[in-house]
């Protein structure tokens, strides 16, 4: 049975939500093909995952030295009750995520960088050992396809005041890819200039915002109704304003690449310097 794992984590949980939107358009179409039994929903802003504390990492401390230790050992390491009870919120989180043949996530640019509730997640799963097959020492999420849905207000591709200021997308890159998911089974699918629709001030780039949105809907659709990307590109050439948008889909990967390859829906500000800045 094939398994989806949907993570949201923007704080903003309103209707107005781009990434929640997003997600939520993949999971509607991901269902409609693969039915709801494999489906999991998990709103890490709504249900935050504790932040580590002392139990955890002295756990944690403790299995390191013991080597590689499986999942199903290492309850029996803890060594007072709140060892035993943050290993109980732990687990399940670890669980989750290695059944899920795909994992979603609607993660928004936050200060340059992911919202806090999705890195108290990462930082939660990442228990040593967590993603080590214990026999064979390979990675058991080198099957799994990781589809990370992020909006931002600015605009970081190319040639735009933002270039150089995403920290989000490379890092949740070099996260998946250290813990070996395959460089093909990571896409990403920005929502670019989404603070266009809201500031009076930048109306002119709501053009902009609109084409970015859409390409990423598009991406949405199409990740969610295929297996895997296929080497297909899609793109848009709004030549009037003298923009472009590209969607992309890169059979070979883009892990470990530039930042920024094989992303889809960037807005390309080469010709467009007047792009706006985030803040
Ligand atoms: C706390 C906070 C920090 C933000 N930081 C950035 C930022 O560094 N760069 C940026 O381009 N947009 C930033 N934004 C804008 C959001 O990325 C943008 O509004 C996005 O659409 C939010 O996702 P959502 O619509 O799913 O809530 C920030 C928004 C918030 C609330």
């Amino acid at each position: 049975m094939t398994s989806l794992l949907h993570l949201d984590s923007g704080a903003h949980r309103s209707g107005e939500s781009v990434s929640r939107a997003l997600t939520a358009l993949f999971a509607d179409a991901w269902r409609a093909r693969h039915g709801s039994t494999g489906y999991r929903y998990r709103d890490l802003a709504a249900e935050p995952v504790p932040p580590l504390d002392t139990a955890f990492c002295a756990l944690g401390r403790r299995v390191e030295r013991e080597g590689m230790v499986p999942p199903d050992r290492v309850a029996a390491l803890a060594g007072d009750p709140a060892e035993k009870e943050t290993w109980a919120v732990t687990r399940p989180l670890i669980t989750e995520l290695l059944a899920a043949d795909t994992v979603l996530i609607g993660t928004p640019m936050y200060n340059f960088s992911i919202p806090a509730a999705l890195k108290a997640w990462i930082d939660r799963v990442s228990f040593p050992g967590a993603f080590v097959d214990p026999v064979s020492g390979d990675s058991l999420l080198r099957d799994t396809r990781v589809v990370v849905i992020t909006p931002r207000g600015g605009a970081y591709g190319p040639g735009t005041p933002g270039e150089g200021w995403d920290f989000h997308t490379p890092y949740l890159r070099a996260y998946f890819a250290r813990h070996g998911v395959a460089a093909e089974n990571i896409h990403v699918v920005t929502a670019e200039m989404t603070l266009a629709e809201l500031a009076p001030h930048l109306a002119h780039l709501r053009p902009l915002a609109e084409d970015s949105r859409a390409a990423a809907t598009a991406a949405v659709i199409s990740l969610a109704t295929e297996r895997s990307a296929s080497g297909t590109s899609i793109s848009t050439e709004r030549s009037a304003s003298g923009t472009s948008i590209s969607t992309e889909r890169s059979a070979s990967g883009t892990s470990g690449g530039r930042p920024g390859d094989g992303e889809t829906d960037r807005v390309d500000g080469a010709r467009r310097a007047d792009l706006v800045e985030w803040s």
